[in-house]
Order: C-alpha cells, then sequence, then structure tokens
C-alpha cells in the first residue's frame, strides 16, 4: 500500500474551508462556515437532516459554487476549481448516493474512477491491485455487474472507485446511510484500513455514534452554521448535541 502523505507532514494543515456561504437560489444552504482538517486526519461533519452537510462538501469537490468563501487545499486556492480540477489536485469525493453504473462489471467501474491517469496504465493497475486486495468482495466479484451487488458491496464499491484516482484527501457523504448495522461496522473497518495508509479524510455522517468513535475532531452544522466543534471524545458527551441535531 502507498503512503499518501510522508509522516513528516502529519498535523500540517490540509483543507481550508473559512466563511463558506453557499446558496440555492433564494436559500442560504450554509453560512459563515470554517473548518480545518490536517494531514493524517479524520475528521467528521455532523448535522441533523437538510443542515447542509452535503452543500459543504459538493463546495469543497468543486461540485456547488459559493457565494463567499475560500477554499484552500495544501496551501492553493481551490475555490474556483471545477470538480476535475479539485480531483486532480486529489480530492475525491464519495457521493451520498451511492451510484454505481449497474450495467458495468466491478473491475469496468474501477477503472473509470483511475480516468485522470488514464495515461498511465502501470499507475492504474498498481491501484486496481491495491483496491482489490484491500477490498476482498471487489476482488471476488471484479467479472459481476455492478447493478447485482448488495447495498454494502456498492458502497465498498463507490469507495474503492474513488480511491482509483489515488486522492490525498477522501469526502466521505454518509457512508452508513441504509445500511445494517452490521455492514455499516464492517464499512468503517475499511475506511480504517484505508486511513492506516496514511490517507487523510473528511467524512460526513448523521450517524454521530459511529462517526466519533473513529473520527479524531468533529464539526457539527445546525441550519447551516458551525454550531459545535471540538475533539471527537468531547464532542460525543456534549450535552446539547441532541438539541443541535434537532435545530434548536
Ligand atoms: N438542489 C437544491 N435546491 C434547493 N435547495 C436545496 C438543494 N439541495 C439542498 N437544498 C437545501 O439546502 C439545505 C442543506 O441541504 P444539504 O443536502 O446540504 O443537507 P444535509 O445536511 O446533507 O442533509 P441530509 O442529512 O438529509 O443529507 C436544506 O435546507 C436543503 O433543503
Ligand atoms: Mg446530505
Amino acid at each position: 500500500m502507498p503512503t499518501w502523505e510522508p509522516v513528516n507532514q502529519r498535523g500540517l494543515k490540509m483543507l481550508k474551508v473559512e466563511n463558506l456561504e453557499v446558496r440555492y437560489g433564494a436559500i442560504t444552504a450554509v453560512r459563515e462556515v470554517c473548518l480545518e482538517v490536517s494531514v493524517g486526519e479524520m475528521v467528521c461533519l455532523l448535522g441533523a437532516n437538510g443542515a447542509g452537510k452535503t452543500t459543504t462538501m459538493l463546495s469543497i469537490a468543486g461540485a456547488l459554487k459559493s457565494t463567499t468563501g475560500k477554499i484552500t487545499f495544501n496551501g492553493r486556492d481551490i475555490t474556483s476549481f471545477s470538480p476535475e480540477r479539485v480531483l486532480r489536485e486529489g480530492i475525491a469525493m464519495v457521493p451520498e448516493t451511492r451510484e454505481v453504473f449497474p450495467d458495468l462489471t466491478v473491475r469496468e467501474n474501477l477503472v473509470l474512477g483511475g480516468f485522470i491517469h488514464r495515461g498511465d496504465h502501470r499507475k492504474n493497475k498498481a491501484q486496481m491491485e491495491e483496491m482489490l486486495a484491500l477490498f476482498p468482495v471487489l476482488r471476488d466479484r471484479q467479472d459481476q455487474q455492478s447493478g447485482t451487488l448488495s447495498g454494502g458491496e456498492q458502497q465498498q464499491l463507490v469507495i474503492a472507485r474513488a480511491m482509483m484516482s489515488q486522492p490525498r484527501l477522501l469526502l466521505l457523504d454518509e457512508p452508513s446511510l441504509g445500511l445494517a448495522p452490521t455492514i455499516v461496522h464492517h464499512i468503517y473497518e475499511f475506511i480504517n484500513k484505508l486511513r492506516s495508509t496514511g490517507l487523510t479524510i473528511l467524512l460526513v455522517e448523521q450517524n454521530a455514534n459511529m462517526a466519533l468513535k473513529h473520527a479524531e475532531r468533529a464539526y457539527v452544522l445546525s441550519l447551516g452554521r458551525i454550531a459545535r466543534q471540538g475533539p471527537a471524545g468531547e464532542i460525543a458527551t456534549s450535552s446539547d448535541l441532541k438539541a443541535l441535531y434537532l435545530g434548536s
């Protein structure tokens, strides 16, 4: 498994979001959002339905344009970058929609994830091998049509597909959504395996308990604003977490 970041870069700021505001027409979905992720960290962004988690993540990925704010990645201003350019900078996103190309095989889906390195067959082949080794079920089913996979297997596939671009930062939007608790546990094992390679992760979850068990730090979004932030352990025991989820 390649190490994505040299050990001596651990702790350096990788992602910085400053004063982000995003609107959908007349609706302001997030405002004054500031967050940071350091090299090697897993940070989670929590909040109730409609709090603005996906909006924030899509803005970082370049898929939504902000009205105000600045997004910096490894010191470079990426605020106005297209999704493809953001990907080339080293940020990959796994959207909450968990979409696979159902008629394509598992292997074909993975190949598509490596499109930014399409001129570099060796790089893509090596990364494919890494992913098939990390996700044994994908190896077993590599020639199977992706639409026939279970929900948990499809979640593994979309994570592995995002990893095919060899990102330095992985954005994960609700990886546990709609999955049974035992499967969720399994998915988090894979996330931890990815982390052990040095990958930096920003995780969006409604499943606060699960996310706080695994992440180092957390931000809680409430009605489009950051209402709390701190070490995961502190957020987990904060008495007002429920209230924040209810938007009060
Ligand atoms: N395409 C859109 N057009 C208009 N409003 C939108 C659109 N997408 C999201 N919104 C609104 O923006 C706000 C934030 O939505 P967002 O999807 O970011 O929340 P979320 O925290 O990801 O919620 P969930 O937990 O349900 O995924 C909500 O009020 C939502 O209704
Ligand atoms: Mg969402």
